[in-house]
């Protein structure tokens, strides 16, 4: 079925030749911008966030504008009539005819699948709530497919907050569909991932995975290590975050025990997780991931709009 008119909002409605497809066009977007500057002229883009963003909303942004469309929208849900008690549904039905393509971030985990299913045109999860982040996946595929050539034969580390860190959710179901990849999860036992997740992904796919609470035990074998941050937001107590909110930082120290050619990912932002003195470190490619984000959301936006 072609991309044109779908909404995105779990990594699973995406065939893993669909994924491969958006990455490929991100890829040419990122190597030669200039041939995909108009292809959405008269197209807007609504941009319905109702929780913080810097990353997301604006990468969308700025895909949008390098494609030659407009943007619309609201950052922050105390300025959009849901403060005055709108419902989700009634806002879709009004933005649909305002915008072409709408991409929404939620607290609540299903925001977006509810505003898909009043809307008449695609519609995008930004993140819902702890549940998923599709678009952050295609900003981790594209950037591994860019720095090791492939997505295959890879053995790759989460560290932090697996429990809550939607990222990681959406990351580690989508990898587990390519070919020979393992898994090294590091967190300690107050955020290990989801048991439903994990049992998702070891019945479906059969994929191996070790879980861990320490970072140097595996790092010697790792390919791939993403770092998250300790969601503070999801937390019920700050007592709680408080006490885990920095039991993982990587640094210069650490890293001397990984491979020369090992590529360190965060989905940003980073609070305090990587110590600044690895950013220089030609391994560390979280900025360049950020960068790679804005390109693969254009491939995804001009696919789902038909223009590309
Ligand atoms: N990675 C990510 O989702 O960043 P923002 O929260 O800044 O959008």
């Amino acid at each position: 079925m072609p991309l044109i008119n779908r909404h995105l909002i779990d990594p699973n409605d995406l065939t893993l030749e669909e994924l491969q497809q958006i990455i490929e066009l991100g890829l040419k977007m990122y190597n030669q911008p200039k041939a995909y500057s108009e292809i959405c002229k008269g197209k807007i883009l609504g941009t319905l966030f109702y929780e913080p963003s810097t990353r997301t909303r604006l990468s969308f942004e700025s895909a949008m504008l390098k494609m030659g469309g407009t943007v619309l929208g609201f950052s922050d849900a105390n300025t959009s009539s849901a403060k005055k008690g709108e419902s989700i549904a009634d806002t879709i039905r009004v933005l649909d005819d305002y915008a072409d393509i709408l991409v929404m971030r939620h607290p609540r985990e299903g925001a977006p699948l509810l505003a898909s299913q009043f809307s008449t045109v695609p519609v995008i999860n930004g993140g819902d709530g702890g549940h998923q982040h599709p678009t952050q996946t295609l900003t981790d595929l594209i950037t591994i497919q860019n720095y090791r050539g492939s997505i295959s034969n890879l053995k790759v580390a989460f560290c932090g907050d697996l429990l809550f860190g939607r990222t990681v959710h959406s990351l580690l179901k989508t990898l587990s569909r390519f070919e020979n990849i393992s898994f090294v999860l590091v967190s300690p036992s107050e955020l290990k991932i989801p048991c439903h997740l994990k049992e998702e992904i070891q019945q479906e796919y059969n994929v191996e995975i070790i879980e861990t609470t320490s970072l140097e035990e595996h790092l010697p074998e790792i390919d791939i290590l993403y770092m998250t941050r300790i969601q503070k937001e999801r937390f019920f107590n700050e007592e709680d975050y408080v006490k885990l909110k920095d039991c993982y930082i990587l640094n210069q120290a650490k890293l001397k025990h990984a491979k020369d050619n090992l590529l360190i990912l965060h989905p940003l932002p980073r609070v305090n997780e990587i110590s600044y003195d690895v950013d220089d470190d030609p391994r560390a490619k979280y900025f360049e991931q950020a960068k790679l984000g804005v390109y693969v959301r254009m491939a995804l936006m001009a696919m789902l709009l038909g223009v590309a």
